[in-house]
C-alpha cells in the first residue's frame, strides 16, 4: 500500500500582514471540505517551541545577539518538525502552518544580515530539508503591515512586540525578501495581494489554496 501522503502549507509575509486570519480562514474551509486539517505556528507549535518563542519575541527578548536568534528560531523548528508537521505529514494530515523557514531567511538573513547559505545550511542539518509543498505568501507593504500589527499589539496581552519595534527599513528588507523567495519558487508560491479589506484577502485566499489542493491531490 502507498503511504498517505498529507501536504504542507505555510502562510508567510511581514508582520501585520494577515496570516494568522488566513490561516484560521483556511482551516475552517478545508475542514468543511472534510479534510483533515492541523494547524500550527512558529516559532511555536510544541511545548518548548513556546517557550522559546516568549523568549524571543518579548521585547526583553533584546538582550539576545543575532547569532542565538537564529539558533533558537531553528532550535523550536527543529522540534516542530520532528514531533509534530513530520507525524501529522505520514498520517496523511493537512498541515497549515503560520511561518517556516521563509520567515528565518527573511527576519534573520535579509534582515538582520545573517548569510542565507547558513541558514539554508542548518535547515538542511537539522531540520532534515524539509520545504512546503505551498507557500501562501500575503504580500502589503511594511509600512501598512506595520501599523496593523502595532494596533493589535497594543490591545494584546502577550507581549511579542520586539520585531515589530524595529525601524521600517528593517521590515522592508523582509518584505523584499518574501517576494524575492517567491520569484525563486513560482511553482510552489501563491502570492495574495494582502492590502485590501480582510474579507477579500480571507477569500483570495481560501478559493487559491483549495484550487492548488484539488489539483495535488489529484496528481498525488
Ligand atoms: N486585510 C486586512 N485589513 C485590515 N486589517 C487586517 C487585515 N489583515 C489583518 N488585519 C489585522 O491586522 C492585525 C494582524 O493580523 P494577523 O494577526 O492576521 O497578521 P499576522 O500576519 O499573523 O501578523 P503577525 O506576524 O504580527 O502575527 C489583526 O488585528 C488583523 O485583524
Ligand atoms: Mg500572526
Amino acid at each position: 500500500m502507498v503511504p498517505p501522503r498529507g501536504r504542507f502549507i505555510v502562510f508567510e509575509g511581514g508582520d501585520g500582514a494577515g496570516k494568522g486570519s488566513a490561516l484560521a480562514a483556511a482551516a475552517e474551509a478545508l475542514a468543511a471540505d472534510g479534510l483533515d486539517v492541523l494547524s500550527t505556528r512558529e516559532p511555536g507549535g510544541t511545548a518548548e517551541g513556546l517557550e522559546l518563542r516568549s523568549l524571543l519575541l518579548s521585547a526583553a527578548g533584546s538582550v539576545w545577539d543575532q547569532g542565538s536568534e537564529l539558533l533558537l528560531m531553528t532550535a523550536a523548528r527543529v522540534q516542530h518538525v520532528k514531533r509534530v508537521i513530520r507525524p501529522a505529514l505520514a498520517a496523511g494530515k493537512i498541515v497549515l502552518c503560520d511561518r517556516f523557514v521563509g520567515s528565518t531567511i527573511a527576519y534573520q538573513g535579509s534582515g538582520r544580515g545573517l548569510p542565507h547559505s547558513l541558514i539554508r545550511d542548518l535547515h538542511r542539518i537539522f531540520v532534515d530539508d524539509v520545504w512546503p509543498d505551498l507557500t501562501v505568501l500575503l504580500d502589503v507593504d511594511a509600512a501598512t503591515g506595520l501599523g496593523r500589527s502595532r494596533r493589535r499589539l497594543a490591545g494584546a496581552e502577550a507581549d511579542e512586540g520586539r520585531f515589530e519595534a524595529l525601524d521600517l527599513s528593517f521590515h522592508e528588507r523582509v518584505r523584499a525578501s518574501f517576494l524575492e523567495q517567491a520569484a525563486d519558487a513560482p511553482d510552489a508560491t501563491i502570492v495574495i495581494d494582502a492590502t485590501g479589506p480582510l474579507d477579500s484577502v480571507r477569500r483570495d485566499v481560501v478559493s487559491e489554496i483549495r484550487a492548488w489542493l484539488s489539483a495535488s491531490l489529484t496528481t498525488g
